[in-house]
């Protein structure tokens, strides 16, 4: 092959670099440019935190080191089986009270945990925030579970839809995971509790048809109910259901451990999703103090947060903790399986008292009757 030479010798008989030899070089000086800079640019978009992608503009940094995976949860179960056949994620982080201006960083942190199912609903007023969080978060859509709930006020079905496209649109999608009745107590629209509709709560059947209706459109995957007694339960599956109810909502913790519901639960199919797993603001602090909660969490190097929230999921059910403090979103989803005994030790625990329900509002509402009874 013929070379060019390099240099040759000018008029001055100086030494000189050969035009093309110089034009050569000046391409590998390029060329070695731009593989740093390309290096650069990947190293960047692999390994930085999320924060700083997003903002030099990566949208789906393609690694993130050391970050949590959904899959592991330390050998508890990560999802459960619907009757529908959907797979729900065993944790969600929950977010009533989380005041708006403290939403999105918590649902970030916790899709950068992990999560991959959050628990909302339209009473909670920041489903605006939550769909924020989703939108600049790393996660796509489909890879987050969404729960809401339909409140009181909307029960009757010609109020179903704009209260259910009221949420997606706050939300910033067009469906959801799961669709919940809030509490078994029909309202009328602009009506206070006390004046709740007899019938329509009773037997809440054309609000579950219209529920039905809108897992037809499209617009909700999955139907359930929360705060239903076992009573309530049967009554609504006594009606001709196309679709049974996928879920069941309602406090469990500690203090409140739910055994007859928990084996109701079992034998029907209607998965149990834990809320105020860890006793709720009022009772946090004393749960976390258990003495066998504590021991356990010694034994296994846990927080007695953790201890908590894999016992749920060992209990079989969905567990909501809710956090706005980033540390404790993250602490609460790095969990790992308790041993046999140390489960055990928790569960007799938990049944040696008596049951302490943290929450009714049938006093507050004015109501003739407990929503629990
Ligand atoms: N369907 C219903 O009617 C219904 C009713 C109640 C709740 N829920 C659902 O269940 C979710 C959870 O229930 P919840 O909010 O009542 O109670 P929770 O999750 O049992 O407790 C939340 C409290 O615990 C604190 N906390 C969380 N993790 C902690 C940790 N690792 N260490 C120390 N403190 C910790 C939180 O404080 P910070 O936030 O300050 O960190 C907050 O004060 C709700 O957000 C909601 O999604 C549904």
């Amino acid at each position: 092959m013929l070379r060019l030479p390099q240099y040759y010798r000018d008029d001055k008989n100086q030494v000189t670099p050969h035009k093309s030899a110089s034009l050569r070089k000046s391409c590998l000086t390029w060329k070695r440019l731009l593989a740093i800079s390309l290096f650069l640019m990947l190293s960047v978009a692999f390994t930085a935190p999320k924060s700083l992608t997003s903002r030099l503009g990566f949208k789906f940094p393609l690694l993130r080191c050391g970050i949590h995976t959904p899959q592991d949860l330390g050998g508890l179960p990560t999802h459960y089986t619907l009757s529908s056949g959907s797979r729900i994620p065993s944790i969600a982080l929950g977010v009533w009270r989380a005041p708006k201006d403290q939403t999105v960083t918590a649902v970030k942190t916790a899709l950068d945990s992990g999560y991959r199912h959050i628990d909302g609903a339209w009473v909670y007023r920041n489903e605006e925030e939550v769909g924020q969080a989703l939108k600049e978060g790393n996660v796509k859509r489909e890879d987050v579970w969404l729960t809401s709930k339909l409140w009181n006020n909307f029960h009757a079905p010609e109020d179903i839809e704009p209260a259910l496209d009221d949420s997606l649109k706050k939300l910033g999608t067009d469906y959801l995971d799961l669709y919940i009745i809030h509490w078994p107590l029909a309202i009328p629209k602009d009506e206070k509790p006390a004046n709740y509709d007899k019938e329509l709560t009773a037997n809440p059947y054309p609000t579950w048809q219209k529920l039905e209706e809108m897992v037809a459109k499209g617009k909700v995957r999955n139907i359930g109910v929360s705060n239903f007694n076992i009573r309530r339960l049967q009554n609504l599956t006594a009606n001709p259901l196309k679709i049974q109810p996928a879920v069941n909502q309602v406090e469990i913790n500690f203090w409140f451990p739910q055994i007859e519901m928990l084996e109701y639960s079992k034998k029907t199919g209607i998965l149990l999703e834990a809320y105020s797993p860890l006793g709720s603001a009022e009772r946090v602090t004393e749960s976390l103090n258990v003495q066998e909660v504590k021991e356990v969490a010694e034994e296994l190097g846990m927080t007695p947060a953790q201890v908590l929230i894999a016992w749920h999921i060992q209990r079989g059910t969905v567990v909501l903790p809710k956090s706005v403090t980033p540390s404790r979103v993250t602490e609460n989803i790095h969990l790992k399986k308790l041993s046999e005994e140390a489960f055990d030790k928790i569960e007799k625990a938990a049944r040696a008292h008596k049951p302490q329900r943290g929450s009714n509002p049938s006093q507050n509402w004015g109501l003739d009757f407990d929503i629990f009874e």
